[in-house]
């Protein structure tokens, strides 16, 4: 079947349900549909799009700029991207064709998600197959800052470590302490699951200024109670440097603060201050404001760790994750429904 869809102004797309048209009875093969994919993906799940597409491979050394795009997308009808390409108004102006943005993550803050659907462009994200991976890396972090396991290991790759000795690099026990989650989606639940296997009371937080919920504690609350803070929200202008130099001065001395959400929802330089100062004991950061950079102060300092935005870095999840952005492509290609949109 055709369809023709307006789908926004200055635009008219042809779908087709399946890549096949039949007119008068008889059947033509159209050309398959175009898609740009910007990094590789594990092969069986290109094979999958290429059964039914045509797929370019952005091979840039480095992730595509914006002006990259802009070339390479003409003509395509789907864009699968990564988090560190950034689609914004200018890139989908540049893609007359484009029918959907399919991400390879949960956070979508890369993407102009306001004037995609203005132009009737569909986006999908990667929620839930990566929940489990990125609870579990949290749980690596707050483990690590707590009982100094980089600054251990880094002891002991310089030659430092002279043995055992009773009261040699102390870390703090977790149990009977309180986690924070800032954020009840569905990282900072799975977070909250595991929190009894070591001892924790988990407690929410609404967002500040929010009434909280029954069961909930209020932001500064949370902030002034907690042992451990761990940070869940996506990154939005409520969330951008949510901590700051006043919250971490609310904080415990002895708390540690640890974000695999969005770098940008903790300011860097105010981190880095509130360390220099003791007002917190420690922190472990697998997300930062300015990817692959990181505020040198933090670089040079023993009580962070610090890790290389590996939330969901496993080969079941980031498989699942680009399997779950191709099916995403092919259902709207074919016509259908987006599995996940945003
Ligand atoms: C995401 O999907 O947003 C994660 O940050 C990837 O690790």
């Amino acid at each position: 079947m055709l369809i023709v869809a307006a789908v926004g102004p200055g635009r008219c797309q042809v779908k087709c349900t399946g890549f096949q048209r039949n007119i008068e009875g008889r059947s033509f093969a159209l050309r398959r549909p175009a898609v740009l994919l910007t990094r590789r993906i594990p092969s069986a799940v290109l094979q999958k799009l290429e059964s039914a597409c045509e797929v370019e491979l952005y091979d840039g050394p480095s992730p595509p700029a914006p002006e990259d795009l802009i070339r390479h997308l003409p003509g395509k009808r789907a864009l699968i991207c990564l988090l560190t390409d950034s689609v914004t108004a200018e890139v989908l102006d540049a893609a007359p064709d484009l029918e959907i943005v399919a991400t390879i993550a949960v956070g979508y803050d890369n993407i102009d998600i306001a004037h995609a659907k203005r132009l009737g462009i569909v986006v999908t994200n990667t929620p839930d197959v990566l929940t489990e991976a990125v609870a579990e890396l949290t749980w690596g972090l707050i483990l690590s800052i707590a009982r100094r396991l980089g600054e251990g290991e880094r002891l002991v790759r310089r030659g430092e470590w002279k043995g055992w000795a009773l009261d040699f690099m102390l870390g703090t026990e977790l149990r009977r302490r309180q986690l924070g989650i800032v954020g009840r989606g569905r990282i900072g639940t799975a977070v909250a699951a595991r929190a009894p296997a070591f001892g924790m009371g988990a407690v929410f937080a609404a967002r500040p200024g929010r009434r909280p919920a029954q069961d909930e504690r209020s932001f500064d609350e949370l902030l002034v109670t907690s042992d451990v803070i761990t940070l869940h929200v996506p990154q939005d202008p409520s969330t951008h440097h949510l901590f700051n130099r006043r919250t971490f001065a609310r904080m415990k001395r002895t708390a540690f603060l640890v974000n695999t959400s969005r770098g940008p929802v903790v300011d860097e330089e105010a981190l880095a201050w509130a360390l220099q100062e003791r007002l917190i004991a420690g922190a472990a950061l697998d997300v930062y404001e300015r990817e692959p950079q990181i505020h040198p102060a933090l670089l040079t300092m023993e009580r962070v760790v610090l890790a290389p935005h590996l939330g969901s870095a496993t080969t079941e999840t980031r498989t699942a994750m680009a399997d779950l952005a191709v099916r995403n492509v092919l259902a709207v290609l074919e016509g259908g429904l987006p599995v996940t949109p945003v």
